[in-house]
């Protein structure tokens, strides 16, 4: 008879206890440190009783610190006997899932490996940048969508009717509309190019529909705030009222927070996938229904 302990990675304790608690398991923490050469260590603070472990690491940045915490995790559980089932709702390096220039690594698919090198039965993540970062992965992957978690929450706390729904790039038009459609809204799609050599993002000025209305921009991720800056002037250019931004991983490096409210934003609206001042909305509940029903299918 199978049994579970969620593990609460050092990247993710309040969403690993989040989930714990929806799932009324116990909840194992952990502690980690870093040697004074910059190597990371990670210890169990006790010891699952349990045949399996649901680990919860989301490995935002420090990228490199969090994906090691977590290879760490998984690959001593699983040498202790444990099965593990990852839970990365941020996974990195997904951006990477090709070769974009001949010369380039393709650190997705690196990934990918390692994660199941470490003893990873099963990784569970939360809207992955491509089905390409998918596809590098030989264990299961199952990748869960906050996009209508994060429209209900629009929806119930920000009284905001019938906004316009904008999608900064061709690739998260689905996402785009899947949240219009969610909230009962139309969709606009802009078109963004990123110049591969220097990172500079161009946006198509288009005109958009926008005078007089709220908007709503929705990405799977705010890096540096570029894209929504870019998307958020050419709003405001066109007449628009409130502009909000929501996505599901506020990974808001350095001062994108500041860029994006001076470019005319009146709110960054994220999921806790990454804790951060703009992380409103729970993934705990959506996360836990899918490991109830997945775990008790296996
Ligand atoms: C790009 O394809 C993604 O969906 C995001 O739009 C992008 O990664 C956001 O990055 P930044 O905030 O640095 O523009």
């Amino acid at each position: 008879m199978k049994s579970y302990a969620v593990i609460s990675g050092p990247s993710s304790g309040s969403l690993a206890q989040g989930i714990a608690a929806e799932l009324r398991l116990p909840l194992i923490e952990v502690r980690s440190d870093v040697f004074p050469d910059g190597e990371t260590r990670v210890r169990l603070v006790g010891k699952a009783e349990a045949s399996d472990c649901i680990l919860v690491q989301s490995m935002y940045p420090p990228v490199d610190r969090h994906l090691f915490q977590g290879l760490l995790l998984a690959r001593k559980l699983s040498l202790d006997g444990y099965a593990v089932h990852g839970v990365i709702p941020y996974l990195p390096y997904a951006r990477q899932d090709r070769a974009f220039l001949e010369t380039d690594a393709v650190s997705a698919e690196l990934v990918a490996c390692l994660l199941e090198s470490s003893g990873m039965a099963s990784v569970t993540t939360v809207d992955i940048h491509s089905g390409l970062a998918a596809s590098h992965f030989a264990i299961p992957l199952h990748n869960l969508t906050a996009v209508r978690v994060m429209a209900d929450f629009f929806v119930k706390n920000r009284g905001v009717n019938k906004p316009l729904v904008i999608s900064p790039d061709f690739g998260g038009s689905a996402r785009a509309r899947e949240f219009a459609e969610a909230i009962g809204a139309e969709t606009f799609v802009f078109e963004k190019h990123r110049d591969r050599h220097t990172g500079e993002i161009v946006v198509e000025e288009k005109v958009v529909p926008a005078s007089g209305r709220n908007v709503v921009i929705v990405d799977d991720m705010i890096s540096t705030g570029g894209t929504v800056v870019k998307a958020a002037e050419l709003l405001a250019k066109s007449g628009a009222r409130r502009i909000f931004a929501i996505c599901t991983h506020p990974l808001l490096v350095g001062n994108a927070l500041e860029k994006i409210m001076n470019a005319g934003v009146s709110e960054v609206i994220g999921t806790n996938s990454i804790p951060s001042s703009v992380s409103a909305v729970d993934l705990a509940p959506l996360i836990a229904e899918h490991l109830r029903k997945s775990l008790s299918s296996a």
